[in-house]
């Protein structure tokens, strides 16, 4: 079934997300869309929805499996008032307004795992790609995607990520509407960019502590050039991960890929 987008518009208070939407039953990539959208002048909170994706793109160069008919994959063009220093906090922001969503439709809490993935008894949820597009001293647009494994059956998924990825049917052995689920993420992600925006990620901050995976844990951190071992503590208020690294300092990570090792 072809999401009903008019059960969604027709509930929607959200003040700025997804004031418009752009639709697709299939499209290359909802990012590169919103992408190409936002350097024509779309305007804040125009949200690029695809039922299926040809060429969906993960972070770091990898691909998001996008079938038809049973996921979401979203992407929201924000323009948001903030200096490029404070752009990864957009996120950050996305995360705990992903989790909290996620959570009202699972039996059990989903963690979120630094910067941007959502995990559910170890397994890949939801994940978030924010490209970000500044000028010398401001952010212009920032592309928010978001791709969810909603009623993705374990039969459907390739082979090679069935150990990796699980699916909100999966974890509630039953369907949930995508369109209810849809709705209730606009909507969070609307309160939580108006918090972000107002007072920064502050108040976000103790929420995304909550979902914090592995505090405490050992963790082996990629970096762009080189790779750390540590102890994550958290975030601090910026959002960067803090990390005890082996001689005990402790280090600030604004991007990286980090994965638990055992101790
Ligand atoms: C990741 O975990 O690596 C990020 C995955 C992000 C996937 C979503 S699906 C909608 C949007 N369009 C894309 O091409 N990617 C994001």
């Amino acid at each position: 079934m072809p999401l009903d987008l008019n059960s969604i518009r027709q509930r929607l208070t959200a003040q700025r997300l997804g004031t418009e939407f752009h639709y697709f039953a299939e499209i290359g990539s909802t990012n590169t869309y919103a992408r190409r959208l936002a350097e024509q002048g779309a305007r804040e909170g125009e949200l690029v929805i695809a039922d299926s994706q040809t060429d969906g793109r993960g972070r770091l160069g990898r691909h998001w499996l996008s079938p038809p008919h049973v996921n979401l994959y979203i992407s929201f063009v924000l323009r948001p008032k903030l200096p490029p220093a404070r752009a990864p906090q957009i996120t950050l922001m996305a995360a705990v307004a992903l989790v909290e969503t996620l959570h009202s439709f699972l039996p059990v809490p989903p963690a979120i795992k630094w910067p941007n993935d959502i995990i559910v008894n170890g397994k890949k949820l939801a994940g978030i790609l924010t490209e970000v597009n500044c000028g010398a001293e401001s952010v212009e647009f920032v592309i928010l995607g978001i791709g969810v494994n909603v009623n993705y059956p374990v039969d459907l998924m390739p082979e090679e990520i069935r150990q990796r990825a699980t699916s909100v049917l999966v974890e509630c052995k039953t369907k949930v509407s995508r369109e209810d689920l849809l709705w209730r993420l606009i909507h969070d992600l609307d309160r939580c960019y108006g918090e972000i925006e107002e007072s920064g990620f502050a108040p976000l901050a103790p929420r995304w502590e909550t979902y914090f995976g592995w505090r405490g844990q050992r963790v082996r951190v990629e970096l762009l050039d080189q790779v750390v071992f540590g102890i994550a503590k958290g975030i601090d208020h910026d959002g960067a991960l803090l990390l005890e690294d082996d001689r005990g300092r402790l280090q600030r990570v604004i991007a990286g890929d980090v994965t638990p090792v055992s101790q």
